[in-house]
Parts: structure tokens; sequence; C-alpha cells
């Protein structure tokens, strides 16, 4: 069964370790992902973009396969469904197919409007009982063909909206969706801590986990993160072992042009980023 990620957030921020959301793209990701969860004994968050929501056939669809597997891998560790940076149409769309958790990015309005639209959201959400997360400061890199600059949050606004009730908060400290450029100046711990000392116990979220520098990442589940994203790297992790089995010559010989086997590298390679994700994290054994 699918349930909010409030518990395993709230317990993840008391116990300092974070909680990895990795994105899914088709039935051979989520597998691989569910079955990492269940072997590390490790809560985990599923995150669907709205570009990946409409590849694999709308919300609905997506529900019925998360849903149809975790009964059939009989995955007993906690598990929320999330939608990745959802539009306000979005999130109202995958709450009403049956997610566990929505994010509704309003980073890109004014204060005022994310406000006003996330407040409506957390009412919707708590009735449900669904756990919502909210960004304030745009995180950079390119996201389903919106760009933004990585910018930092202002801490005043992080409070704001974490005061509107919201699970857990995305708040942009320089972080980059996709890989980081050579010049990258890094995370700003600085504004973490600040958003930290205003938001107290509020789960905090990093974006953009791809690439970031293990001693990065722990201090910031130092500083209070509590949920990580991690996209990309599966990605590149899954075309690199494609690539290697092809250029093997490995789909020519005998039935290996079978997509279960064509496929097979490529997703035991996204197991094994999942994993090495969240012994970095400090999940392992915390369902
Ligand atoms: P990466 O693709 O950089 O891992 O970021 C993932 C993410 O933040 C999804 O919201």
């Amino acid at each position: 069964m699918l349930v909010s990620a409030k518990e395993m957030l709230t317990k993840a921020k008391a116990g300092k370790y974070a909680v990895g959301q990795f994105n899914i793209n088709n039935l051979e990701w989520t597998k691989a992902i569910l079955l990492t969860a269940q072997e590390c004994n490790s809560p985990v968050i599923l995150g669907v973009s709205e570009g990946a929501g409409k590849y694999m056939c709308g919300y609905k669809t997506i529900v019925g396969m998360v849903n149809g597997m975790i009964d059939s891998l009989g995955i007993t560790v906690p598990v929320a469904l999330h939608l990745d940076h959802g539009s306000y149409e979005g999130a109202k769309a995958c709450i009403e197919a049956g997610f566990s958790s929505i994010m509704f990015d309003g980073s890109h309005f004014p204060i005022d409007e994310n406000i006003e639209k996330t407040k409506e959201l957390v009412a919707i959400c708590n009735e449900k009982g669904l756990s919502i997360e909210a960004e304030v400061g745009a995180i950079g890199g390119e996201e389903d063909g919106v760009v933004g600059q990585g910018e930092c949050a202002d801490p005043n606004e992080c409070k704001q909206i974490a005061d509107l009730g919201v699970t857990m908060l995305a708040a942009g400290i320089g972080n980059i969706h996709g890989k980081y450029p050579e010049n990258w100046a890094g995370l700003s711990f600085e504004t973490l801590d600040a958003i930290q000392q205003l938001t107290g116990d509020m789960p905090l979220v990093l974006h953009g986990g791809t690439g970031i520098p293990e001693d990065m990442i722990k201090k910031a589940i130092s500083l209070g993160v509590a949920k990580i994203n991690v996209n990309t790297e599966c990605q590149l992790a899954f075309a690199a072992a494609t690539r290697k089995y092809v250029e093997a010559g490995k789909d020519l010989e005998g039935k290996g042009f079978d997509p279960r086997k064509l496929l097979a590298p490529g997703t035991e390679a996204i197991k094994a980023t999942v994993k090495e994700k969240m012994e970095l994290f400090g999940s392992v054994n915390k369902a």
C-alpha cells in the first residue's frame, strides 16, 4: 500500500538521515527501485515528473502499476508515490488519480501567489492524508524543458511557506538538476543553515542529487535535509550499461535482442545506483 511521506520524513529528520526520491520512467525503473528499497529495508519515494507522467500513459496508469508491483513483488517497506515539480493542475490530477504525495512547485510565481496556491493544496492534502512538498527559490538546470538558475532561497520566504503546514520544503541552495558544471560554486550551507534555523523540524528537500560530492550530501543532511532527489544519475547508469551491452554485440547473440535481456543490464545498473545512494543517505534498515 502506498503511504504518505510524512512519517518517513519526520523519522529521517529526527534520525539525521535522508530518504531518497528516485524518479521513475517506466516499468523497469520502478521495479528496480522497489526491489532495491526492499533489499535495503529502506523507505523510498518514487518521483514522477509531469513529462514522465505523460510518457507512462497518465497518472492513473502509474498508480495501477505501482500498486500492482507493491502487491506482486511483496514490497513491505514504506513507499510514497510523489509528483515531482507539479503544476497546480498536475497536483490536483495526481491527488485525484491516487498518488500518496505531491509537490507543488510554485517557485516561479511571486511569493504571494506561491503562498496562495500552496495553501489551497495543503488543505486538500491534509483532508486526504497526503504529504505535500512546496518549493521556494528555483532549482537550477533543466527539468522537463524548464530552466532555472540555481537561486538561493530567501529564508524568510521559506518560513512563510513552511508555516502553511507543508510536509516538506524544497529550498534552492545553489543546487542544479542534471550534471553540475565544472565551475559550480557548491551548495550554500549558509543559506541551508539559516533556513533550518527558521523552519525548525520541517524536513528539507535537496533536489539535484546527481553529482553532489559525498561530503556535501552528509553536511546537508546534518543541516536538516531529510529527502534527496536523484534522477539523472539513474539515467546515466542505465544508458551506460545498455551501451556496453550493445557495443559488445550482446543484442546479436542468441536471444540477446529480447527486451527482457536487452534492458536487464540497465536495470541492474539502476539497482546498484539506488543501493549506493540509500547507503550514502543513511536510510538502509530504517523502514
Ligand atoms: P537530478 O536529475 O540532478 O538527480 O535531480 C533530480 C531532481 O531533483 C528531481 O526533482
